[in-house]
């Protein structure tokens, strides 16, 4: 894991807070951190420090063996991703724990590489059924579960837009990206998206099969990215195969591409793919209303199935 191999470290690793999506708000890391504050002048801690200039991104605090945990272990408190006042509130509890506290370690991360690392641990906890009370899911074979065809087809679209111009950027966001089948699209391009997907089990299954990389991998609702990026974060966000799109059901998909625009820069490429035209149609109206040009690209073939209706456009600077 990242965490062992930034600070040394062989023993197991623990967040506090139970979900990705916890660390938005923090509320262990604040409860147990200003616990630990109270003792700290009396109790002698062993403290390892990630940082980014002066800014403190987590701490590892080490728990010895007792009569109710058989092994050692380090708990792992960040502020990083959380709300800018609780990130201010992590960083001044940090600061006071350090005055009494030297780290043994103090490494120096850019928070991009911190944030990696914890996706990572998040994503690991999933693979390793650590967050699941229990598993119904029967291991498939790689054949079965992905279509080297459509990711070859995928691939070589993207490959297109990009001749024609569509420049995708560094920092790239796929929603909805399920076991990563389109993700492995775009990583054969060299693309490194960030991907989110409601379904831990697609998760778990593409981390499985080797195809999701753990760095770049958050179970999340993309109808409430918002709330967990700044605004205008990334250069291109993207969605493949969409849906099922209906009128009945098209807030949720609507709402997934308001918050796409939200999190895309002044300018970001965004990309949508479905099955259908209706459904392509219903995504281009949201994206308009949201500030999106584009175009409607009819991409379909004689299998009708997967990419067969395209958006692509930009977000406007205005
Ligand atoms: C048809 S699959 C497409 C998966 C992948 N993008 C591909 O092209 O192979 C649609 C995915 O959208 C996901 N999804 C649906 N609603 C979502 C939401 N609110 N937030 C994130 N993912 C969602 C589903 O779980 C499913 O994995």
């Amino acid at each position: 894991m990242l965490l062992h191999e930034l600070f040394d470290i062989e023993e197991d690793i623990y967040f506090v807070e139970e979900s990705y999506l916890a660390q938005r708000t923090i509320e262990r890391t604040l409860q147990y951190l200003n616990g630990i504050l109270d003792v700290s002048e009396e109790q002698h801690m062993q403290l390892l420090r990630a940082r980014e200039g002066d800014h403190t991104l987590g701490l590892l605090i080490f728990n010895p063996a007792d009569e109710e945990v058989s092994v050692d272990f380090w708990s792992v408190f960040t502020g990083s991703l959380a709300l800018a006042p609780l990130k201010k509130e992590f960083e001044a509890i940090a600061n006071s724990l350090l005055i009494s506290n030297i780290p043994e370690k103090d490494v120096e991360i850019s928070s991009e590489k911190w944030r990696d690392a914890v996706n990572e641990y998040y994503s690991l906890m999933l693979v390793n059924r650590n967050l699941c009370p229990v598993c119904t899911f029967k291991p498939e074979s790689y054949e079965s579960v992905f279509s080297e065809k459509r990711v070859m087809k995928l691939t070589k679209l993207l490959d297109l837009l990009q001749k024609k111009g569509f420049y995708f950027g560094a920092r790239l966001l796929e929603v909805c990206s399920g076991n990563g089948m389109s993700t492995l699209a775009l990583r054969r391009l060299g693309l490194d998206p960030l991907v989110v997907e409601v379904n831990k089990c697609a998760v778990c299954q593409g981390l499985e099969q080797g195809v999701l990389d753990p760095q770049k991998v958050i179970v999340m609702d993309a109808t409430s990215i918002f709330r967990y990026f700044d605004p205008e974060t990334f250069d291109a966000v993207m969605g493949f195969m969409l849906g099922l799109i209906y009128e009945f059901n098209k807030e949720l998909w609507t709402g997934i591409i308001r918050e796409s625009v939200l999190v895309a820069n002044k300018g970001a490429l965004l990309l949508f793919t479905v099955n259908s035209k209706p459904e392509i149609e219903i995504l281009t109206e949201a994206l308009h209303r949201a500030g999106v040009e584009g175009e409607i690209i009819d991409n379909t073939d004689s299998e009708g199935i997967y990419d067969q209706w395209i958006f692509v456009g930009r977000k406007q600077r205005t």
